[in-house]
């Protein structure tokens, strides 16, 4: 007999017909009623077995994580919260689970303890949530790109080139560290090693990225990019997942434009598709949130904040507009900011992102035209200022609770200006002669961005740290499983 998921029982009405279940259990109770989850639902099924027909030692076994196979009447609930439940006419244990030693009880653990079980982790509900949703928003993801007739590319995840500037590369080597080939004058030969030259895992795909939109115009990547910071935040991973469109023709504009699009629509992508999930999130982070003070507690629950996010136009704001915002504001008065913004310059911190998002606009805000100085070198330079202040068509996105989700800009896509910035900031122009052929012929306006798929799936699940939203994190000192 053929198996049906749990998810389509719980809407099934032929009552009265046999049916087949295997799933695992989440609690048995009075010798009676099992709680199944298979993963297709967040709900479980209740399965009634009549404990005198039942052998006392198979009935034992039914403990919370053990899997089994059970056929059944489906029937009418008589219980409260469900419909429909399963009379079990045979019952089979396909994998048992030592209640002594299963680290997981039906009882609330801590989200720190569960990352120490991550391997066990994706058997919560909390987890079965968060990745559900994690899901959603990757296909809504490919599902805009589609129909907006985007080219989805594959940029490597090897690099030979370490010129982006985005942040410390790991390096990957083949090479003995026990035996370091060494040229004449001592330094490591890298003409010995797997690629004959040093490589690195990418920290973005955006220079490829730009390639092969000046060919087929609009592209995009969503792969992993690594990075080597010691960043130890709630909104850092070593390891993440990034989105990165780049488009032939674009403005800052555009670029702005297409951001907030995609976003609003995988949010409510969610929203039209993961309601249990995002309802049961919801009510996660309501429980989480009543242990703090009055004051720290979210406005809005998870869902009402994404509403807010689809109805109201993300606020759009220059940088040099922020500081002035961000030198009068009452934390920077009061010598609250950790880094005081003391003037036009100065790179903002999540706490100055944080304050205009969460305190002054209370709305998603993108901020452009930042200084060029604290900006990578690709990006496309505006004219000097009344007062020479040198700035680029950079734009950031920030979100409540999250501060920068998305960077990006319009591209410098003139020869001679990209070759004098990659000189003030000592980027390595022959190493990067391949990119500079994409100014060399034919070259055009460009636009593009990246979004941290991590933040985004932080933001939607109103999870709190990045470490909850991706299955394996990696950060500094912790690459467990
Ligand atoms: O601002 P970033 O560094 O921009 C780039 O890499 C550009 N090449 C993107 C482009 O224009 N194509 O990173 C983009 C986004 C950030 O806004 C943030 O959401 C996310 O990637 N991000 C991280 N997410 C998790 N952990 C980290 N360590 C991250 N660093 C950046
Ligand atoms: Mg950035």
């Amino acid at each position: 007999m053929k198996r049906t998921k749990i998810k389509d029982l719980l809407n099934a009405t032929s009552f009265g017909t046999e049916v087949r279940i295997m799933g695992w259990v989440k609690t048995f109770r009075n010798n009676q009623f099992i709680a199944i989850n298979d993963g297709s639902s967040l709900q479980n099924i209740q399965a009634v077995v009549d404990f005198n027909h039942f052998d006392e030692a198979l009935l034992k076994r039914l403990t919370t994580g053990a899997s089994v196979d059970i056929q059944g009447q489906l029937v009418e609930s008589l219980g409260k919260g469900q419909r429909v439940e399963a009379k079990v006419n045979t019952l089979k244990i396909l994998g048992d689970s030592d209640a002594e030693k299963f680290p997981l009880q039906p009882k609330k653990h801590s989200l720190e303890f569960l990352r120490e079980i991550a391997h066990l982790r994706f058997r919560t509900n909390t987890f079965n949530a968060v990745f559900k949703v994690r899901h959603a928003l990757a296909y809504a993801i490919h599902q805009f790109f589609n129909s907006k007739g985007f080219t989805y590319i594959h940029t490597p995840i090897i690099t030979g080139s370490d010129a982006e500037g985005a942040g410390e590369m790991f390096r990957v080597t083949t090479l003995d560290f026990d035996n370091v080939p060494r040229t004449e004058s001592g330094e490591v030969n890298f003409k010995e090693d797997f690629f004959g030259k040093p490589t690195n895992l990418t920290v973005s795909g955006q220079l490829e990225g730009e390639l092969a939109a000046m060919a087929l115009g609009d592209i995009y990547t969503f792969g992993p990019t690594f990075r080597a910071e010691n960043s130890n935040t709630t909104r850092h991973l070593a390891e993440f997942w990034m989105i990165e469109p780049e488009m032939a023709f674009y403005d800052l504009n555009d670029n702005m434009d297409l951001a907030e699009d995609l976003l609003k629509y995988v949010i409510k992508y969610a929203l039209d598709n993961c309601s249990d999930e995002l309802e049961f999130l919801k009510n996660r982070l309501l429980d989480e949130e009543k242990q703090k003070p009055q004051n720290e507690r979210s406005e809005l629950d998870l869902i009402s904040k994404l509403n807010f996010c689809l109805d109201n136009a993300f606020e759009r704001l220059t940088y040099t507009e922020a500081i002035d915002i961000l030198k009068s504001s009452k934390p920077n008065q009061k010598k609250q900011f950790k880094y005081l913004i003391e003037g036009w310059g100065a790179d903002l911190q999540s706490e100055h992102e944080r304050y205009l998002v969460e305190k002054h606009f209370k709305k998603p805000v993108i901020l452009t035209n930042y200084p060029a100085d604290i900006k990578a070198f690709y990006m496309r330079q505006n004219e000097p200022d009344a007062e020479g202040r040198r700035t680029v068509r950079a734009m950031d996105i920030l979100f409540p609770g999250i501060g920068e989700i998305v960077g990006g800009s319009q591209r410098e896509e003139r020869l001679e200006k990209l070759l004098q910035r990659m000189e003030e900031m000592h980027v390595p122009a022959q190493e990067l002669n391949w990119y500079l052929d994409t100014r060399r012929f034919g070259s055009a306006p460009h636009a593009g961005f990246g979004l941290g798929f991590e933040r985004l799936v932080l933001f939607v699940t109103g999870m709190t740290n990045i470490r909850d939203v991706i299955p394996f994190p990696r950060t500094p000192k912790n690459a467990e499983f």
